[in-house]
């Protein structure tokens, strides 16, 4: 396939474009401990005693073609999972890193996860962090202004490579290559066009993350929403509560409606949601990620078509919620239904039909100057209660008038 790196018309970017929500899971040794995927680094664990804990770890009830099911339930059309976190163990077998789930447990927790995605045709990023607190050369580049040690820093890009071949080798069609954590160098210090000049040779068509501090495909906002350049693709990265690896104490759990809202915020805005879920160290997912994921997965059975595939709107925001659009069709977002009659402002496009999504039952409009009136919605105690969705078909595509400040 085509690969214009950066490019949101290139082919190789069109599937991901129309994904539009993907899985993101955070799991490794850290899980054990159950106080999120920094806890070795913020807890000042010395290296062997957190050692200690990643060889004991062992997840006897993970089942990947469980999590699979479970994303594709929800709706969402790709995962990204982590590999290996800061703390530098492998969640897969390798020849340059001998700490890793092959070595402990003898299970290759990354074959079995693309073995799920792969007969379930999930496509699968695996994320990788270029940090390595278990590393003895990790910080080798680092000691400037005097002379950093240069072959120390040699030996740690060999590994980083070695690392990256194998992901990109040994798991058949990897289809994102998602980098994090490269804060210590920048994309010279990372040799990063190197590196992802290799991973495009391996995998042809693999879509890469900015975070090898070289700009690559895709922008990756973190627990925000932040547009990127019209011709530029991005990514929110969000948690369902507040950590990305499991922690136990954490209850900050985001409503089902919240998440939903800010999937149509993101979408009408023409990014992509990718919604964490940071299983427990059997492997299991906790059961307030369960319960979410089973919801979004019912109001996108009724709602997906006003998801997926749609492009950035050139509708704002409106007080009801946000626009979605694809080819002639809007999809009013109504995550604040307010009665019967909707009022949407700076409407261009002559409106040809207005239904509910969900039912397909024909709704009254009228058009007047730049308002659309649209009458008989249901009320808020029966409409959909995390976003109601008014489909309309209109005369050509659609087209709003700016608004004013
Ligand atoms: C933050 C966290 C890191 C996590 C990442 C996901 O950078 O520090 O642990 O993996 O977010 O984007």
């Amino acid at each position: 396939m085509e690969t214009r790196v950066g490019d949101i018309t290139s082919p190789h970017m069109q599937w991901w474009l129309d994904a539009k929500f993907g899985m993101f899971i955070h799991w490794g040794a850290y899980s054990e401990l159950a106080r999120g995927e920094w806890v070795m680094n913020r807890e000042r664990w010395p290296i062997d005693e957190y050692e200690k804990v990643a060889r004991a770890w062992n997840p006897e009830r993970f089942d990947a073609r469980e999590w699979v099911r479970m994303a594709q339930d929800a709706g969402m059309r790709y995962l990204v999972c982590t590999s290996k976190h800061h703390d530098g163990f492998c969640l897969f077998g390798s020849e340059h890193n001998d700490y890793n789930t092959v070595e402990t447990i003898g299970r290759d927790l990354m074959a079995e996860l693309a073995d799920a995605c792969h007969a379930a045709d999930m496509p699968l990023g695996f994320y990788y962090s270029l940090k390595d607190w278990h590393h003895p050369d990790y910080e080798a580049g680092r000691r400037a202004p005097a002379p950093g040690d240069e072959a120390g820093h040699a030996r740690f890009i060999e590994y980083t490579q070695g690392l990256v071949r194998e992901l990109c080798s040994n798991y058949g069609k990897l289809a994102i290559l998602w980098y994090d954590g490269g804060g210590l160098y920048d994309g010279a210090g990372w040799h990063a066009d190197e590196m992802n000049a290799l991973a495009r040779e391996l995998q042809p068509g693999i879509i890469i993350n900015d975070r090898s501090r070289v700009p690559e495909d895709h922008d990756t906002p973190e627990q925000h929403i932040r547009a990127s350049a019209p011709d530029r693709a991005w990514e929110t990265c969000m948690t369902m509560n507040a950590s990305w690896g499991r922690h136990a104490g954490d209850r900050e759990w985001k409503s089902t409606g919240e998440l939903i809202a800010t999937l149509t915020r993101i979408n009408s805005l023409g990014g992509n949601l990718l919604l964490n879920v940071g299983p427990m160290s059997d492997g299991l997912f906790p059961a307030e990620s369960v319960l979410r994921l089973r919801e979004i997965g019912r109001w996108m059975d009724l709602h997906g078509e006003s998801i997926y595939a749609t492009r950035r709107s050139p509708f704002q925001w409106g007080g009801f919620g946000f626009t979605t659009t694809k080819g002639n069709v809007a999809y009013l977002q109504i995550t604040r239904a307010i009665g019967e009659e909707l009022i949407v402002g700076m409407v261009k496009s002559p409106v040809v039909s207005a239904t509910l999504l969900a039912t397909g039952e024909a709704l009254a409009f009228e058009q007047r100057g730049d308002r659309l009136f649209i009458r008989g919605l249901p009320s808020i105690a029966w409409g959909d209660p995390y976003s109601t969705v008014v489909k309309l078909e209109m005369e050509g595509e659609p087209e709003a008038y700016p608004g004013w400040w």
